[in-house]
Protein backbone atom coordinates (compact mmCIF):
# COMPACT_ATOMS: atom_id res chain seq x y z
CA UNK A 1 0.00 0.00 0.00
CA UNK A 2 1.61 3.67 -0.57
CA UNK A 3 1.49 4.77 3.10
CA UNK A 4 2.42 8.34 2.24
CA UNK A 5 -0.72 9.87 1.53
CA UNK A 6 -1.44 8.94 5.51
CA UNK A 7 2.27 9.60 6.75
CA UNK A 8 1.25 13.48 5.19
CA UNK A 9 -2.20 13.39 7.04
CA UNK A 10 -0.14 12.45 10.31
CA UNK A 11 2.84 15.05 9.67
CA UNK A 12 0.00 17.98 8.83
CA UNK A 13 -2.57 17.63 11.35
CA UNK A 14 0.23 17.09 14.31
CA UNK A 15 1.23 20.59 13.34
CA UNK A 16 -1.94 22.27 14.89
CA UNK A 17 0.14 21.44 18.18
CA UNK A 18 3.11 22.83 17.42
CA UNK A 19 3.40 25.63 20.13
CA UNK A 20 1.62 22.90 23.02
CA UNK A 21 3.75 20.22 22.57
CA UNK A 22 6.88 22.13 23.04
CA UNK A 23 9.68 21.34 24.07
CA UNK A 24 8.65 17.90 22.46
CA UNK A 25 8.69 16.94 19.30
CA UNK A 26 5.17 17.44 17.24
CA UNK A 27 3.91 13.75 16.36
CA UNK A 28 0.68 11.86 14.52
CA UNK A 29 -0.43 8.52 14.78
CA UNK A 30 -3.22 7.05 12.17
CA UNK A 31 -4.59 3.33 12.91
CA UNK A 32 -5.66 2.26 9.35
CA UNK A 33 -7.90 -1.05 8.49
CA UNK A 34 -6.91 -1.54 4.71
CA UNK A 35 -7.09 2.05 3.11
CA UNK A 36 -9.89 3.07 5.87
CA UNK A 37 -9.04 5.20 8.76
CA UNK A 38 -9.70 3.90 12.27
CA UNK A 39 -8.44 6.52 14.46
CA UNK A 40 -5.98 9.39 14.57
CA UNK A 41 -4.10 10.72 17.67
CA UNK A 42 -1.85 13.29 18.42
CA UNK A 43 0.83 14.71 21.20
CA UNK A 44 -1.50 17.83 21.55
CA UNK A 45 0.04 19.06 24.86
CA UNK A 46 4.06 18.68 26.60
CA UNK A 47 3.19 15.88 29.46
CA UNK A 48 0.38 14.19 28.50
CA UNK A 49 -0.29 11.21 26.18
CA UNK A 50 2.13 10.60 23.34
CA UNK A 51 0.23 10.14 19.43
CA UNK A 52 0.39 6.58 19.01
CA UNK A 53 -1.61 6.21 22.67
CA UNK A 54 -4.30 8.34 21.46
CA UNK A 55 -4.80 6.47 18.68
CA UNK A 56 -5.15 3.34 20.60
CA UNK A 57 -7.06 4.73 22.94
CA UNK A 58 -9.47 6.25 20.17
CA UNK A 59 -9.79 2.63 18.22
CA UNK A 60 -10.57 0.64 21.29
CA UNK A 61 -13.76 2.07 21.64
CA UNK A 62 -14.21 0.52 17.95
CA UNK A 63 -13.45 -2.81 18.86
CA UNK A 64 -16.22 -4.89 17.45
CA UNK A 65 -17.65 -2.19 15.39
CA UNK A 66 -15.40 -1.04 12.60
CA UNK A 67 -12.73 -3.75 13.39
CA UNK A 68 -12.71 -7.34 15.30
CA UNK A 69 -8.93 -6.70 16.66
CA UNK A 70 -5.69 -5.16 16.29
CA UNK A 71 -3.98 -7.43 13.93
CA UNK A 72 -5.60 -6.34 11.59
CA UNK A 73 -4.69 -2.63 11.91
CA UNK A 74 -1.84 -0.64 10.43
CA UNK A 75 -0.34 2.06 12.98
CA UNK A 76 1.23 4.45 10.57
CA UNK A 77 3.12 7.08 13.00
CA UNK A 78 5.57 10.50 12.07
CA UNK A 79 8.28 9.51 14.47
CA UNK A 80 9.71 6.40 15.97
CA UNK A 81 7.55 5.11 19.53
CA UNK A 82 9.52 5.69 22.52
CA UNK A 83 10.97 2.87 24.59
CA UNK A 84 12.03 4.52 27.69
CA UNK A 85 9.69 5.09 30.63
CA UNK A 86 9.27 9.12 30.68
CA UNK A 87 6.53 11.02 31.74
CA UNK A 88 4.49 8.96 30.29
CA UNK A 89 4.87 4.82 29.26
CA UNK A 90 6.54 3.29 26.56
CA UNK A 91 4.55 3.45 23.45
CA UNK A 92 6.45 0.75 21.63
CA UNK A 93 5.66 -1.52 24.74
CA UNK A 94 1.93 -0.48 24.69
CA UNK A 95 1.75 -1.00 20.88
CA UNK A 96 2.93 -4.37 20.97
CA UNK A 97 0.50 -5.10 23.88
CA UNK A 98 -2.36 -4.29 21.57
CA UNK A 99 -1.39 -7.10 19.19
CA UNK A 100 -0.73 -4.70 15.97
CA UNK A 101 1.45 -6.65 13.41
CA UNK A 102 1.91 -4.05 10.88
CA UNK A 103 3.71 -0.31 11.91
CA UNK A 104 5.15 2.44 9.22
CA UNK A 105 7.53 4.92 10.49
CA UNK A 106 8.18 8.27 9.58
CA UNK A 107 11.54 8.77 10.91
CA UNK A 108 14.00 7.37 13.34
CA UNK A 109 14.19 9.31 16.78
CA UNK A 110 17.42 11.18 17.14
CA UNK A 111 16.87 11.26 21.24
CA UNK A 112 19.74 8.90 22.31
CA UNK A 113 17.05 7.76 24.96
CA UNK A 114 15.37 6.37 22.03
CA UNK A 115 17.29 6.46 18.54
CA UNK A 116 16.03 2.37 17.75
CA UNK A 117 15.28 1.44 20.80
CA UNK A 118 11.36 1.53 20.19
CA UNK A 119 12.06 0.01 16.74
CA UNK A 120 13.90 -2.91 18.74
CA UNK A 121 11.07 -3.71 20.70
CA UNK A 122 8.44 -3.56 18.08
CA UNK A 123 10.73 -5.57 15.91
CA UNK A 124 11.77 -8.47 18.98
CA UNK A 125 7.89 -8.60 19.13
CA UNK A 126 7.64 -9.36 15.21
CA UNK A 127 5.79 -6.64 14.18
CA UNK A 128 6.72 -5.98 10.60
CA UNK A 129 8.68 -2.27 10.84
CA UNK A 130 8.97 0.02 7.49
CA UNK A 131 10.58 2.81 8.34
CA UNK A 132 11.93 5.95 6.48
CA UNK A 133 8.53 7.45 4.87
CA UNK A 134 8.65 11.29 4.59
CA UNK A 135 11.30 11.19 6.62
CA UNK A 136 12.42 14.78 5.44
CA UNK A 137 9.38 16.18 6.15
CA UNK A 138 9.06 15.06 9.60
CA UNK A 139 13.10 15.78 10.34
CA UNK A 140 11.84 19.68 8.62
CA UNK A 141 8.89 19.94 11.13
CA UNK A 142 10.60 19.18 14.37
CA UNK A 143 13.85 21.33 13.00
CA UNK A 144 14.74 22.26 16.80
CA UNK A 145 14.02 18.75 18.47
CA UNK A 146 16.41 17.10 15.66
CA UNK A 147 19.19 19.49 15.60
CA UNK A 148 19.48 19.37 19.33
CA UNK A 149 19.83 15.85 19.19
CA UNK A 150 22.12 15.45 16.40
CA UNK A 151 24.63 17.84 17.36
CA UNK A 152 24.21 17.69 21.15
CA UNK A 153 23.55 21.13 21.90
CA UNK A 154 20.14 23.25 21.25
CA UNK A 155 19.82 25.56 18.36
CA UNK A 156 20.08 28.99 18.91
CA UNK A 157 18.37 31.60 17.15
CA UNK A 158 19.42 35.81 17.70
CA UNK A 159 17.21 38.29 16.80
CA UNK A 160 18.05 41.80 16.66
CA UNK A 161 16.34 45.35 15.64
CA UNK A 162 18.07 47.79 13.84
CA UNK A 163 17.22 51.01 12.42
CA UNK A 164 18.33 51.83 8.72
CA UNK A 165 21.92 53.26 9.98
CA UNK A 166 22.77 50.15 11.86
CA UNK A 167 21.60 50.88 15.45
CA UNK A 168 20.44 49.29 18.23
CA UNK A 169 19.46 51.39 20.44
CA UNK A 170 20.21 54.99 21.77
CA UNK A 171 23.50 56.08 24.08
CA UNK A 172 21.32 57.20 26.81
CA UNK A 173 19.86 53.83 27.29
CA UNK A 174 16.64 55.09 26.93
CA UNK A 175 13.68 52.42 25.85
CA UNK A 176 13.12 52.81 22.07
CA UNK A 177 10.70 50.54 19.05
CA UNK A 178 12.66 50.59 16.36
CA UNK A 179 10.20 48.23 14.28
CA UNK A 180 6.94 49.17 13.34
CA UNK A 181 4.00 46.99 14.95
CA UNK A 182 3.66 44.52 12.32
CA UNK A 183 7.37 43.70 13.03
CA UNK A 184 7.04 43.16 16.64
CA UNK A 185 3.36 41.11 16.03
CA UNK A 186 5.91 38.65 13.93
CA UNK A 187 8.33 38.78 16.79
CA UNK A 188 5.44 37.21 19.03
CA UNK A 189 5.26 34.42 17.01
CA UNK A 190 9.25 33.55 16.72
CA UNK A 191 9.30 33.71 20.58
CA UNK A 192 6.01 31.41 21.22
CA UNK A 193 8.39 28.62 18.18
CA UNK A 194 11.40 28.84 21.02
CA UNK A 195 11.62 26.83 24.28
CA UNK A 196 13.44 29.79 26.45
CA UNK A 197 14.23 33.13 25.75
CA UNK A 198 17.86 34.45 26.91
CA UNK A 199 18.79 38.16 27.49
CA UNK A 200 21.54 40.22 29.56
CA UNK A 201 21.84 42.37 32.70
CA UNK A 202 21.68 45.59 30.41
CA UNK A 203 19.04 44.65 28.45
CA UNK A 204 16.75 43.74 31.58
CA UNK A 205 17.65 47.05 34.00
CA UNK A 206 17.76 49.60 30.36
CA UNK A 207 14.09 48.65 29.18
CA UNK A 208 12.42 46.46 31.82
CA UNK A 209 11.57 43.83 28.82
CA UNK A 210 8.24 41.24 29.69
CA UNK A 211 10.15 38.88 26.37
CA UNK A 212 7.04 36.54 26.80
CA UNK A 213 4.47 35.38 23.72
CA UNK A 214 2.21 37.64 23.63
CA UNK A 215 -0.01 35.12 21.05
CA UNK A 216 -3.59 34.74 20.48
CA UNK A 217 -3.11 30.87 20.27
CA UNK A 218 -2.11 28.32 23.10
CA UNK A 219 1.30 28.15 23.76
CA UNK A 220 3.63 26.71 26.21
CA UNK A 221 5.38 29.97 27.45
CA UNK A 222 9.33 29.95 26.57
CA UNK A 223 11.25 29.59 29.95
CA UNK A 224 13.56 32.68 30.22
CA UNK A 225 17.55 32.67 30.82
CA UNK A 226 19.23 35.48 32.53
CA UNK A 227 23.05 36.39 32.31
CA UNK A 228 24.36 38.80 35.06
CA UNK A 229 26.93 39.48 37.43
CA UNK A 230 24.79 41.64 39.36
CA UNK A 231 22.13 41.36 42.08
CA UNK A 232 18.57 41.95 39.76
CA UNK A 233 14.64 43.11 41.08
CA UNK A 234 12.59 40.10 41.01
CA UNK A 235 9.75 42.51 40.67
CA UNK A 236 10.79 43.34 37.17
CA UNK A 237 8.68 42.42 34.50
CA UNK A 238 11.20 39.25 32.55
CA UNK A 239 10.46 37.36 36.33
CA UNK A 240 6.68 37.41 35.24
CA UNK A 241 4.89 34.42 33.07
CA UNK A 242 7.89 31.84 33.26
CA UNK A 243 10.54 30.16 35.39
CA UNK A 244 13.97 32.15 34.57
CA UNK A 245 17.61 30.39 35.05
CA UNK A 246 20.03 32.60 35.94
CA UNK A 247 23.57 32.83 35.36
CA UNK A 248 26.22 35.10 36.94
CA UNK A 249 29.15 33.26 34.74
CA UNK A 250 30.21 34.78 31.21
CA UNK A 251 31.30 31.65 30.45
CA UNK A 252 28.63 30.85 26.84
CA UNK A 253 29.76 27.28 26.53
CA UNK A 254 29.22 26.19 29.88
CA UNK A 255 26.09 27.97 30.05
CA UNK A 256 24.67 26.77 26.86
CA UNK A 257 25.98 23.19 27.58
CA UNK A 258 23.87 23.00 30.99
CA UNK A 259 20.90 22.61 28.78
CA UNK A 260 22.24 19.59 26.65
CA UNK A 261 20.35 17.34 29.55
CA UNK A 262 17.26 19.29 29.75
CA UNK A 263 14.95 19.60 27.12
CA UNK A 264 15.54 22.64 25.89
CA UNK A 265 15.75 22.66 22.09
CA UNK A 266 15.88 25.66 20.83
CA UNK A 267 17.10 29.31 22.56
CA UNK A 268 16.54 32.39 21.28
CA UNK A 269 18.55 35.21 22.36
CA UNK A 270 17.52 39.15 22.57
CA UNK A 271 19.66 41.17 23.66
CA UNK A 272 21.83 44.16 22.86
CA UNK A 273 25.12 44.24 21.01
CA UNK A 274 27.87 43.32 24.21
CA UNK A 275 25.98 39.77 24.66
CA UNK A 276 24.96 39.30 20.83
CA UNK A 277 28.53 40.00 19.62
CA UNK A 278 29.49 37.78 22.60
CA UNK A 279 27.43 34.73 20.71
CA UNK A 280 28.49 35.72 17.22
CA UNK A 281 31.96 35.97 18.16
CA UNK A 282 32.10 32.40 20.04
CA UNK A 283 29.80 30.47 16.72
CA UNK A 284 27.05 29.86 18.89
CA UNK A 285 24.25 31.30 16.85
CA UNK A 286 22.97 29.35 14.21
CA UNK A 287 20.28 31.09 12.96
CA UNK A 288 20.25 34.70 12.62
CA UNK A 289 16.93 37.20 12.01
CA UNK A 290 17.64 41.18 11.46
CA UNK A 291 14.73 43.43 11.37
CA UNK A 292 15.81 46.39 9.40
CA UNK A 293 13.10 49.53 10.02
CA UNK A 294 13.50 53.13 8.04
CA UNK A 295 14.00 54.78 11.29
CA UNK A 296 17.44 56.46 11.61
CA UNK A 297 19.08 56.98 15.27
CA UNK A 298 21.78 59.04 14.00
CA UNK A 299 25.14 59.81 15.62
CA UNK A 300 23.08 59.62 19.39
CA UNK A 301 22.62 55.64 18.53
CA UNK A 302 24.82 52.83 19.76
CA UNK A 303 26.27 50.23 16.10
CA UNK A 304 25.35 46.67 16.15
CA UNK A 305 28.57 46.23 14.49
CA UNK A 306 31.79 47.41 14.77
CA UNK A 307 32.42 46.26 11.18
CA UNK A 308 29.87 47.13 7.72
CA UNK A 309 30.21 43.42 6.54
CA UNK A 310 29.98 41.85 10.32
CA UNK A 311 27.17 39.50 9.17
CA UNK A 312 29.17 37.87 6.41
CA UNK A 313 32.13 37.92 8.53
CA UNK A 314 30.76 36.00 11.09
CA UNK A 315 29.81 33.67 8.56
CA UNK A 316 26.31 34.06 7.85
CA UNK A 317 24.34 33.65 4.23
CA UNK A 318 21.04 35.14 3.72
CA UNK A 319 18.41 32.60 3.77
CA UNK A 320 15.02 34.79 3.01
CA UNK A 321 13.87 38.14 3.16
CA UNK A 322 10.73 39.42 3.75
CA UNK A 323 8.87 43.02 3.68
CA UNK A 324 6.78 43.66 6.70
CA UNK A 325 4.92 47.02 5.93
CA UNK A 326 7.61 49.21 6.12
CA UNK A 327 10.30 46.86 7.65
CA UNK A 328 12.56 43.98 5.99
CA UNK A 329 13.33 40.85 7.77
CA UNK A 330 15.96 38.82 6.76
CA UNK A 331 16.69 35.27 8.04
CA UNK A 332 20.37 34.33 7.75
CA UNK A 333 22.09 30.70 8.26
CA UNK A 334 25.50 29.28 7.78
N1 LIG B 1 17.39 46.66 19.02
C1 LIG B 1 17.30 45.47 19.59
O1 LIG B 1 16.96 44.47 18.96
C2 LIG B 1 17.63 45.31 21.03
C3 LIG B 1 17.37 44.11 21.68
C4 LIG B 1 17.68 44.00 23.03
C5 LIG B 1 18.25 45.06 23.69
N2 LIG B 1 18.50 46.22 23.02
C6 LIG B 1 19.09 47.36 23.71
O2 LIG B 1 20.37 47.00 24.14
C7 LIG B 1 20.72 47.80 25.24
C8 LIG B 1 21.66 47.03 26.12
O3 LIG B 1 22.69 46.53 25.33
P1 LIG B 1 24.12 46.17 25.89
O4 LIG B 1 24.94 45.76 24.73
O5 LIG B 1 24.60 47.28 26.74
O6 LIG B 1 23.79 44.98 26.88
P2 LIG B 1 23.25 43.47 26.69
O7 LIG B 1 23.93 42.86 25.55
O8 LIG B 1 21.79 43.46 26.72
O9 LIG B 1 23.75 42.86 28.04
C9 LIG B 1 25.12 42.83 28.35
C10 LIG B 1 25.19 42.25 29.73
O10 LIG B 1 24.98 40.84 29.70
C11 LIG B 1 25.70 40.22 30.75
N3 LIG B 1 26.61 39.21 30.21
C12 LIG B 1 26.75 37.95 30.71
N4 LIG B 1 27.60 37.24 30.02
C13 LIG B 1 28.07 38.04 29.04
C14 LIG B 1 28.99 37.83 28.01
N5 LIG B 1 29.62 36.66 27.82
N6 LIG B 1 29.25 38.86 27.16
C15 LIG B 1 28.60 40.04 27.31
N7 LIG B 1 27.68 40.27 28.28
C16 LIG B 1 27.42 39.28 29.14
C17 LIG B 1 26.41 41.34 31.50
O11 LIG B 1 25.48 41.71 32.48
P3 LIG B 1 25.88 42.37 33.88
O12 LIG B 1 26.48 43.70 33.54
O13 LIG B 1 24.59 42.48 34.59
O14 LIG B 1 26.83 41.43 34.51
C18 LIG B 1 26.54 42.42 30.42
O15 LIG B 1 26.67 43.68 30.97
C19 LIG B 1 19.43 48.19 25.90
O16 LIG B 1 19.39 49.60 26.06
C20 LIG B 1 18.36 47.73 24.96
O17 LIG B 1 17.43 48.74 24.65
C21 LIG B 1 18.21 46.36 21.72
Amino acid sequence: MNYEKFMLQAITNANSFKYTAKPNPVVGAILLKDKKIISEGYHERFGENHAEINALEEAKKQIGKTFKDFSELTLICTLEPCSHQGKTGSCAKEIVKTGIKNIVIGSEDPNPKVAGKGIEILKKNKLKVTTGILENLVEKQNKFFFFKHKNNKPYITLKIARSVDGKSHYKNNERTFITNKSSRTDVQTIRACHDAILTGGNTLRYDNPRMNARVNFPCNQPRKILLTSKSYDEKLHFFKDAHVDVFHTKNLQKIISSYVPSDICSILVEAGPKLANAFLKANYVDELIIFTSKKKLGENGINWFSEVNAVENYGFKLESSYKIDTDLKEIFTK
